[in-house]
């Protein structure tokens, strides 16, 4: 079981010249020595200039305020997939473009939100627990108690999965797909990896585009309903969309829903093993359960950044950032700022102000789907603790190579009756 700090990592982190600290190396996630790195940073050199590395120059901000002061300002720093996006790694130009709105500015962003939130209103949340709930219970009965499976799997990529599969009214059989999708649109292009060059990531989201533009006929030409290709078809906002904008609009959704919800789910487990302490206060009190969930969502940080490009010359603490320059929010560090969190690197269920965390983003991008996450990752919690005393972690997980998505491919666990 592995510690919150490797040692060997820490060396590493603090021998490395200033200068070539580069924490956007994927391999840092992958070898979970990412934290000592953001932590040297964040006392050294808080907006950090990385001259080189796989994905070019970049700016690191590594402070909470400053990130929210980065998010919160859209006027300078834009999400526009012409200038790059929103990730580290630049959005891909000509034909292999996929705009979707989390990588649009106002005005059209604006308007294209306003046509999916509303499949995640407090009132359609009401209308969607019990389902969670139902379907939560049947994965959970279904798994083997005393022997050692992978949770990811059969736990929180089922769940994600299937409430995927509920928001898309998506063929509940071919769920998988979804999942399937979600990977490749996430995956570092390498050999060995799920894709292993950006031609092929293409050609297999081109299959998730038609696969999805049949969906769309069939919802078009219906009257409308709840779930988000009908919204989207029957919208102003949605539906002269171009095809490439509708895969942009799809596959945000299915990562945005999958992905971060799926690795809280194990983040979760592996947290209150590594705080055994937690985990008995849980027990004790699932009253803590609602106060526990925004807390594993901080300390997961299931999305470690979002890029921005700056559209004019900006100081931030001290640092001039230069119109065009790319500038990497790091919620991941934000959010183990001891000089705003207490005690940052600590798991605490029943944290004060448990929800003040960067998790989410801030500004016109912040989540459209938290309080859907959170909703999922309440009941989870709630149907685990009424049937297992212990989901006992079994082995290191191994975790996924990028410096995006901060997630877990595998975590061996076994169940306590
Ligand atoms: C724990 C789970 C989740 C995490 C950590 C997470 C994280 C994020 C972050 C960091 C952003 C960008 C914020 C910014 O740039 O300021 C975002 C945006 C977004 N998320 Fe989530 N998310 C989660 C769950 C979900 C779910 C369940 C959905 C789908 C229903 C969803 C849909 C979206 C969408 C559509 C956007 C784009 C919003 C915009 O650009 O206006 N997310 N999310």
């Amino acid at each position: 079981m592995h510690g919150g700090m490797p040692g060997e990592a820490r060396a590493r982190a603090y021998s490395t010249p200033l200068a070539d600290l580069n924490p956007g190396d994927p391999e840092l996630f992958r070898s979970f020595s990412f934290h000592p790195v953001f932590e040297r940073l964040r006392a050294e050199d808080p907006v950090h200039w990385c001259k080189d590395s796989e994905f070019g120059p970049y700016w690191s901000v590594t402070r909470f305020n400053d990130i929210m002061s980065v998010d919160t300002n859209h006027q300078v720093f834009s999400s526009d997939a012409d200038l790059g996006g929103i990730t580290i790694r630049n959005a891909r130009p000509g034909h292999h473009r996929r705009p979707s709105f989390i990588a649009m500015d106002p005005p059209k962003h604006d308007a294209q939100r306003k046509t999916v939130s509303p499949v995640v209103s407090p009132a359609n949340l009401m209308l969607l627990e019990p389902i969670i709930r139902e379907r939560m219970q049947r994965i959970l009965d279904s798994l083997p108690v005393g022997e050692t499976f992978d949770w990811v799997d059969r736990v929180s990529i089922e769940l994600t999965t299937q409430m995927l599969a509920t928001l898309f009214d998506f063929p509940f059989k071919e769920r998988r797909k979804l999942t399937y999708w979600s990977d490749v649109a996430t995956a570092s292009a390498k050999p060995g990896e799920i894709i292993e060059t950006e031609d092929q990531r293409h050609e297999e989201l081109m299959k998730c585009l038609e696969y999805f533009t049949h969906l769309w006929n069939e919802r078009v030409n219906a009257p409308p309903k709840g779930d988000l290709i009908s919204m989207m078809a029957h919208s102003d906002a949605t539906r002269n969309m171009t095809p490439m904008e509708y895969l942009g609009n799809i596959v945000l959704l299915t990562v945005g829903g999958n992905d971060t919800t799926r690795n809280s789910i194990s983040g979760g487990v592996l947290a209150l093993n590594q705080n055994p302490d937690q985990y008995d206060k849980l027990r004790a009190h699932p009253e803590f359960i609602p106060n526990m969930v925004p807390e594993i969502v901080r300390w997961q940080t299931p999305l470690a950044h979002m890029r921005r490009t700056a559209v004019a010359d900006i100081e931030v603490a001290g640092k001039q950032i230069k119109k065009g320059d790319k500038v990497i929010m790091w919620y991941v560090s934000g959010n183990r700022d001891a000089s705003v969190i207490d005690k940052p690197d600590e798991f605490r269920i029943d944290r004060e102000r448990a929800r003040q965390h960067l998790s989410f983003g801030f500004g016109i991008h912040r989540c459209v789907g938290n309080r859907l996450a959170e909703l999922q990752l309440k009941i989870v919690w709630e149907e685990i603790l009424k049937r297992f005393s212990f989901v006992e972690v079994m082995g290191e997980p191994r975790r996924v190579l990028s410096s995006f998505v901060n997630g877990y491919e595998t975590l061996p666990v076994r169940l306590h009756a």
